[in-house]
């Protein structure tokens, strides 16, 4: 698949898949609704998906539950269920090139970033977690010769996992595979715009010999297909990733239901600082620009606020707006194109008028702020840059989900501290500085759960990724992800001395 051409003939041969997954069974509607799933490349319907609602759910739930409850899974060896992780993790691989079209079909992301990032990445999450299942240990307490104390981890029972859109199956690895690991039972409700790899993924976990239960996908809207799973009063924890305002239902839907717990990812407005002393000019401007478009933008570490030290800021702007530049906004299909559509109609409306609010409040238009390809019938928005972005701006507080740069300039290290830190948000953030002593004290100093230090999204799976403040709570990635999903039990022996 290196031209357009022969990606076009992959999709005329792919299958998509057309029902959820429930108690190991392709599963359509209760009640046998669907809703059409619109690709946002040329706004195309691409197939009818089960529009399940809270019938569905409750038969997923108890699914899970049942499987939960006979141990078929969780009382498996630590090895038997990492030969069937990794026999998943070989069947995504196997039909990783069918994956990614699904995904860029979906999402409308660039099929070489799903060839080369989301899917690759899903596989690899999987296969960690695997690998991490039988490494896991509990602990031991002082404790004296009278008593012995152990803590152990549990797996928590039924996880409901609601996902977002900007990297479907990536995103949704990132929750599923730690809590299966751990040996929960796992609901996952994708989002409704990029439902397609998780009912593909669900099905060839069964093929791998999960068994039934463990994992079910109920496709469907947010309400009432995510708000019946958050509601449930059989579901222990929800872990999400999405918008502020759904993260505050979810909160608000566990205390009024059965107290579950709740983890929540819910993006940012991402400063990434540009001091005089940056080593590296050419990759920070590269870094400035892509750590903004990269995925359109859709991303919830997006450095869209990007911080600019006084002295450089018009000889470095312009070395941005010449990588902006050259950033050509392509068909996703085809394997050139490194920036594609955004992900729907709504998506690019809500851009558009973070543009105009932009304009309209002064800040100063740099590059793009258009729609284009518009013929194709697809979403898509030129990168825009703006310059002289006010502190109290629209563009320098709110987060817009799209490809959007708001450029400022700050005096000095205490300066950039001040402006990074002022924000609700708390995900992701950067420096570029050639002192070492500057960086440990601003990384330190930035209140956020990532810090980049000369260089953008630079981490991995290995590390915990997740925000402070209102950007959420609780951890993906890395073995911190695991404990997310088991409860501590403290079990204490006590001992009679037998010697007596
Ligand atoms: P959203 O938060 O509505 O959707 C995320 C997931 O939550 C989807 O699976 C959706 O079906 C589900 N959901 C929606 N309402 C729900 C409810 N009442 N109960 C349970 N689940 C519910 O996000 P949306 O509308 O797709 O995008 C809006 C904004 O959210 C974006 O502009 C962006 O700012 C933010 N967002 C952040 C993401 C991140 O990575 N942190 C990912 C996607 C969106
Ligand atoms: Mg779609």
């Amino acid at each position: 698949m290196q031209t357009l051409a022969e990606v076009r003939a992959a999709v005329e041969r792919l299958a998509l898949p057309e029902r959820g997954t429930i108690g190991g069974r392709l599963t359509a509607a209760a009640d046998g609704a669907t809703f059409e799933n619109v690709s946002p490349r040329d706004g195309r319907v691409l197939g009818l998906v089960p529009r399940m609602g809270a019938a569905d759910i409750d038969a997923a739930v108890a699914a899970a539950r049942a499987a939960f409850e006979d141990g078929r899974w969780r009382t498996l060896t630590p090895k038997a269920r990492k030969r069937i992780l990794f026999a998943l993790a070989d069947r995504m691989e196997a039909e990783a090139d069918e994956l990614a079209l699904m995904e860029t079909l979906d999402t409308g992301k660039p099929i070489t970033d799903s060839r080369n990032i989301d899917i690759p990445l899903a596989i690899q999450t999987v296969r960690w977690y695997a690998e991490a299942l039988d490494k896991v240990y509990g602990e031991v307490g002082p404790g004296n010769a009278a008593k012995l104390s152990i803590a152990v981890h549990e797996p928590l029972g039924v996880i409901g996992a609601i996902t977002p859109w900007n990297f479907p199956l990536h995103m949704a690895m990132w929750k599923v595979a730690p809590a299966l690991a751990m040996g929960n039972s796992v609901v996952l409700k994708p989002a409704e715009q990029s439902p397609l790899t998780a009912m593909r993924v669900a099905e060839l976990a069964i093929e791998a010999g999960l068994p039934a239960g463990c994992f079910n996908v109920v496709t469907g809207f947010g309400d009432p297909a995510g708000a019946a799973l958050a509601r449930h009063m059989d579901v222990d924890m929800i872990t999400f990733t999405g918008s502020g305002p759904v993260g505050r239902k979810l909160m608000i839907y566990s205390g009024e239901s059965n107290l579950k717990r709740v983890s929540l990812e819910l993006g940012g407005k991402a400063p990434q600082i540009v001091f005089a002393d940056c080593p590296d000019f050419d990759a920070a401007a590269e870094a400035a620009a892509w750590g903004v478009f990269f995925n359109q933008g859709e991303v919830c570490t997006a450095a869209s606020r990007l911080l600019v030290q006084q002295e450089i800021a018009d000889e470095f702007m312009a070395k941005v707006v010449e990588v902006a530049r050259s950033i050509r906004v392509g068909d996703p299909l085809d394997p050139a194109t490194r920036f594609g559509a955004m992900v729907s109609r709504e998506q690019l409306g809500t851009a558009l008028r973070y543009i105009d609010t932009a304009r309209n409040e002064g800040d100063r238009l740099l590059l793009g702020g258009r729609q284009v390809r518009t013929d194709s019938g697809g979403f898509y928005l030129e990168p825009t840059i703006f310059d002289c972005v006010a502190e109290s701006s629209t563009l320098a507080r709110e987060e817009v989900f799209g490809p959007v740069l708001g450029a400022l300039t700050f005096k000095d290290t205490k300066d950039a501290l001040r402006i990074a830190n002022d924000t609700i948000y708390g995900l992701a953030s950067g420096l570029w500085t050639g002192s070492l002593d500057r960086a440990m004290t601003v990384s330190r100093q930035l209140r956020a759960g990532l810090v980049w230090v000369n260089g953008w999204d630079a981490c991995d799976i290995t590390m915990p990724f997740g925000g402070f403040k209102q950007s959420g709570f609780g951890r993906d990635r890395s073995l911190h992800a695991m404990h997310k999903y088991a409860d501590l039990k403290s079990i204490t022996f006590t001992v009679r001395d037998t010697n007596t």
